[in-house]
């Protein structure tokens, strides 16, 4: 399925900057990335005591009356609404009023759950025991019985050429620029000493100053080191952005109870239109084992004209997820957190984030601005885009949302991720399967 290949769309968007690649010119102009000083904030996130439980914080852009439209075409069923009835449907979003914020839901009828804010930039909610461990086990049951495979992203490093990222223009490669080019060609991350070590083993950097200068880079050099990283991909899995296998399961294939239960969940959790419910209903379920991790990436892709995965059969679409409910399926023994790096940031740039290697949660977890614990039953619930005001449906990417999984670093963690589809056509979005 498309899976894989989101992240890799939303990383190949942030690649912009011009490169210069061997098979382009042998030593080419070295290009330049303009890095803005801009001050990542380091703190951890913590919650306000005292929480509050009101009644309603579910809201569209422009407030409570277009949720009331949408609510009451909800209660006739879509196929009742008309055309003009869908025209007027908008999205809509749990506002989380405050980092602490508590409401009570009944997502299951005679059963409570609260749904707590923990993040406002982005806004990130947890819902405790939003599965019971017996429904967290049948889940992982399922998922065994369907056989799970890797997770793949797509930049695997088939590529012919390999762009080389000079970020300073100096006309060398440090062994940072080394790093992001293995990055962004192999999707693979290598520390310095990784980096060190395959010079050595390569024999590339002549005089061991850290730097590959325009001599050092040959065609043949380079058909070295992608071979030399292709190979260490295979033998230590762990420097993959993502290592992890997955499966995924299609409620209307199936008559589990609790798959449809979810589906139920799902619906009262978001309200959101039913068609968007029922339309892109399946969902991922993942295991990490010791080592497993995914490293920062977005879940979705910035609104253009490429059209999204779930409207086409064709592989050259981008991913459009308005909204991500994340389940933890089991308590991890140590390790496994979701971190979200720069959530509450001031500021965001996008080339200081990667210049500064916090994409890589293999090696910087702990600098995460939030991390949440991976507790079984858990479900973790953010929102990857905003509203646009005018159209009330997709708007752009929340930059905020930048997340990822830690590595584990004892036991297992599963869990089961479920996107809500919307592209940036109400129309079809809305129309009947
Ligand atoms: C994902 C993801 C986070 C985690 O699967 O898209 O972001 O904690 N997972 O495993
Ligand atoms: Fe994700």
């Amino acid at each position: 399925m498309f899976d894989g290949v989101s992240e890799a769309i939303t990383r190949g968007r942030e690649v912009t900057l011009p490169r210069w690649t061997l098979q382009d010119a042998p030593v080419t102009v070295l290009v330049f990335c303009a890095v803005l000083l801009c001050q990542l904030a380091q703190e951890g996130a913590s919650f306000d005591a005292g929480d509050t439980v009101t009644e309603n914080l579910y809201r569209g852009q422009d407030g409570e009356d277009k949720v009331k439209a949408v609510d009451s075409c909800k209660l006739s069923g879509l196929g009742d609404c008309g055309k003009e009835q869908r025209l007027e449907e908008r999205l809509v979003r749990l506002e989380g009023e405050r980092v602490g914020h508590v409401e009570e839901l009944e997502l299951i009828p005679g059963k409570k759950h609260l749904l707590r804010t923990i993040s406002m930039k982005p806004v990130i909610f947890e819902i405790p025991d939003f599965f019971t461990s017996e429904e967290c086990k049948h889940m992982i049951a399922l998922a065994k019985e369907q056989g799970l495979e890797e997770s793949k992203t797509t930049s695997s490093g088939t590529h012919e050429a390999l762009p080389l990222y000079d970020g300073n223009r100096d006309n060398k490669l440090s062994l940072k620029e080394m790093q992001q080019t293995l990055e962004d060609g192999f999707d693979v991350y290598l520390d310095d000493g990784d980096v060190r070590q395959m010079y050595s083993d390569l024999g590339i950097d002549l005089n061991h100053d850290d730097f590959l200068s325009r001599q050092e880079v040959t065609s043949k050099s380079i058909g070295l080191i992608k071979a030399y990283v292709s190979k260490l991909k295979e033998e230590m899995p762990s420097k993959k952005s993502r290592f992890s296998e997955q499966t995924w399961i299609y409620p209307d294939k199936t008559t589990d109870p609790l798959v449809l239960s979810f589906q139920e969940r799902i619906s009262r959790l978001t309200r959101l239109p039913q068609a968007l419910i029922d339309k892109f209903s399946y969902f991922q379920v993942v295991h990490y084992g010791k080592h497993g991790h995914y490293n920062a990436h977005h879940d979705s892709s910035n609104v253009d004209s490429m059209t999204c995965c779930h409207l086409t059969q064709s592989k050259r679409c981008r991913i459009c997820r308005f909204m991500t409910i994340m389940v933890y399926l089991n308590t991890v023994e140590q390790g496994g957190e979701t971190a979200f790096p720069i959530a509450n940031n001031d500021t965001y740039d996008r080339h200081v984030f990667r210049l500064n290697g916090m994409m890589n949660l293999n090696a910087r977890c702990h600098q995460s601005n939030l991390r949440v614990q991976p507790q079984l039953g858990k479900a973790v619930i953010w929102y990857n885009h905003f509203i646009n005001e005018t159209t009330g449906w997709l708007g752009d990417v929340d930059p905020f949302t930048w997340h990822g999984g830690c590595p584990v670093t004892k036991g297992k963690k599963w869990i089961m991720n479920r996107w809500i589809a919307v592209s940036n056509d109400r129309e079809l979005d809305l129309e009947l399967s």
